[in-house]
């Protein structure tokens, strides 16, 4: 859960590449156990090693990081999902202390978290200059945990909204000088896309193993479905494409340890990645005909959770907004 935190602060002391590896493996077989993770790792121990206070490094990564408690990263609201400098939930500075109110949307970990990174409008004049990351711990008074969302895919992991009634938050609790949240978040998103784009790739590689298995069992027309050219062709472009993501994800975890700039390549990495993952889960289901579409075979649950990574930590068309800009400004 703190794979890449500093040993000193209870983490794994590992690369953003090893990272990579191990989300892919968990996610050929449990997304909903790879986002928890993902988000643990990336979005609240990256941004909070990077960018907290020494008090709250030991206050709340240390047991972040061994797994003790997780964590949650709270930006989307019912009107600032890619739009998310449209922030609602206000902040206002009342002393040593913030008055929170307002709701977050669709947030991962949502009641299973102990500890939330929540982004508020302290000054809305400022725009997105006017925006802090509050850590906001569970059981604070005024703070109340929605539903539970009843998702298409990844239905272990608990989504909810929240809601802040007038919820009192010390200011030792803001990350970052006052304004700095709106850029927190982007820098954390952007580490985060690594994350999910390996998520994706692991969806995407379970259900091209469990294709490539099926077509060698399988028997139609008098012979394994693997000895159909169409079916060759299928697989040959799933592990193409498969390939290719690997390789964008790598570059981008790479670059990330190397400390330069991985912004447009993570975004590139997720794009991709989860486009790719749509694609094999939907060929996948195909390859296995009636027998895909049933409960009983995992790809038909990859295929359902391939769709969220397209959405999440950025859609499809905010990584080419990202990419967009960049590659015009080059
Ligand atoms: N690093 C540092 N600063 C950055 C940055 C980055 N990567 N990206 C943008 N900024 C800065 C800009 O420089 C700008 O600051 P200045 O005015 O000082 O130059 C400021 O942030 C505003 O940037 P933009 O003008 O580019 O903002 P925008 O309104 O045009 O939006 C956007 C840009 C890329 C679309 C952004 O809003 C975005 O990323 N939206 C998607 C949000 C998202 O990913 N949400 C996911 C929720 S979390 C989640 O899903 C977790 C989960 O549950 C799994």
């Amino acid at each position: 859960m703190g794979m890449m935190v500093d040993p000193k602060y209870g983490g794994g002391g590992m690369d953003a590449i090893s990272y990579v590896l191990a989300m892919e493996e968990i996610s050929k077989v449990d997304a909903s156990c790879s986002v928890v993770m993902s988000v643990n790792n990336s979005l609240v121990c990256w941004g909070l090693e990077k960018y907290g206070t020494e008090e709250q490094k030991q206050k709340y990564l240390v047991r972040l990081a061994k797994g003790e408690i997780i964590g949650a990263f709270c930006l989307s609201e019912p009107e600032a999902g890619s739009d998310a400098t449209s922030q609602r939930t206000t902040g206002i500075d009342a002393g040593d202390h913030y008055v929170v109110n307002g709701t977050k949307n669709w947030i991962t970990n949502g009641n299973s978290a102990s500890v939330y990174l929540v982004m508020v409008q302290t000054n809305k004049e400022a725009g997105h200059k006017g925006i802090n990351c509050l850590i906001i711990e569970k059981g604070t008074p005024g703070f109340v945990i929605g539903p539970k969302e009843n998702k298409m895919g990844i239905r272990a992991s608990d989504t909810h909204s929240l809601m802040f009634e007038n919820v009192k938050v010390p200011k030792a609790n803001r990350i970052g000088e006052e304004g700095f949240g709106f850029k927190f978040a982007m820098k954390v998103l952007s580490g985060g896309r690594i994350g999910i784009a390996s998520q994706a790739l692991g969806i995407a590689s379970g259900a091209y193993e469990l294709a490539l298995q099926y077509s060698k069992e399988r028997k139609a027309f008098g012979k394994e479905i693997s000895k159909h050219q169409i079916i060759q062709f299928k697989l040959a472009d799933m592990a193409t494409r498969i390939e290719a993501s690997r390789l964008l994800i790598y570059r981008s975890a790479w670059l990330k340890d190397q400390h330069l700039n991985f912004d447009k390549e993570s975004a590139m990495a997720k794009v991709f990645a989860s486009e790719t993952a749509m694609w094999v889960t939907t060929e996948a289901v195909q390859v296995h005909g009636g027998y895909g579409y049933v409960k009983e075979y995992h790809v038909e649950r990859l295929m359902r959770d391939a769709k969220i990574t397209q959405i999440y930590e950025g859609t499809s068309e905010v990584q080419r907004i990202v990419i967009s800009r960049q590659v015009l400004a080059s």
